[in-house]
């Protein structure tokens, strides 16, 4: 394992502590969440079973011995964990680099608590560097590119790559997000926007963020 999956590790190992006894709890996407599976798997008799965010991870869940619920089944979620692509001390976040951003942001809403697990590189002081990805509905792209770009942003089709909900993922650069609720508001209000990665209005709840010298808890 390198430095920084051994951080990441640090994080999921760090969130089990969240987990409540007989519960359904809802499981996010990419490389730290398939961490915090793995640990899951560990006291997977502890849980009634998971509400996945993705296809992957409903594979990898199943393949963890965990059963699978569907959110509309599960109702409210006692808790939510999941990676970021960025995070800052206010607990905003870009997320979505999997491309699984639509149904992380669904089951964030409808989670009663947000444990967001990343190693301390993902940390940083304003949203923007890493890339936004926001998923749009196909025959809406060109569209929706012109109105980022009238937003300022830089808008980069992801070739090849179909989310899990059938649509496009538009990656916005060059942005330097000072107000991201007002972001992600604009963002979502372009006809043709199912949703935008800037998990700003519906944040983290905790951040546990994994580094050499153990695991910091924000919030
Ligand atoms: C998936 O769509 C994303 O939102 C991930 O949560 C995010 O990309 C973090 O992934 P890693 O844990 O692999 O860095």
């Amino acid at each position: 394992m390198t430095d920084q999956d051994i951080a990441k590790r640090r994080a999921a190992e760090a969130a089990l502590e969240f987990v409540p006894e007989g519960e359904v709890i809802g499981v996010g996407t990419g490389s730290t969440a398939n961490h915090f599976i793995d640990c899951l798997a560990g006291i997977r008799e502890r849980i009634r079973g998971a509400v996945a965010s993705s296809v992957a991870t409903a594979t990898r869940l199943k393949a963890a011995g965990i059963d699978l619920y569907e959110l509309n089944d599960a109702g409210t979620l006692p808790l939510y964990v999941d990676g970021a692509d960025e995070a800052t001390e206010h607990r905003q976040l870009i997320k979505g680099g999997g491309g699984a951003l639509t149904r992380e942001k669904i089951i964030a809403a409808a989670s009663r608590q947000f444990v967001c697990i990343a190693d301390e590189s993902k940390l940083v002081r304003r949203l923007g560097a890493f890339p936004l990805p926001v998923e749009v509905i196909p025959m809406a792209r060109s569209y929706v590119a012109r109105e980022i770009i009238a937003l300022g942003g830089k808008p980069a089709y992801r070739k090849d790559f179909i989310t899990d909900n059938g649509n496009a993922i538009v990656d916005v650069h060059g942005l330097d997000i000072v107000e991201p609720i007002k972001l992600e508001q604009a963002l979502n209000n372009i006809v043709g926007v199912v949703t935008c990665g800037l998990f700003a209005a519906r944040g983290a709840d905790v951040l546990l963020l994994g580094g050499a010298g153990g695991v910091k808890r924000i919030g």
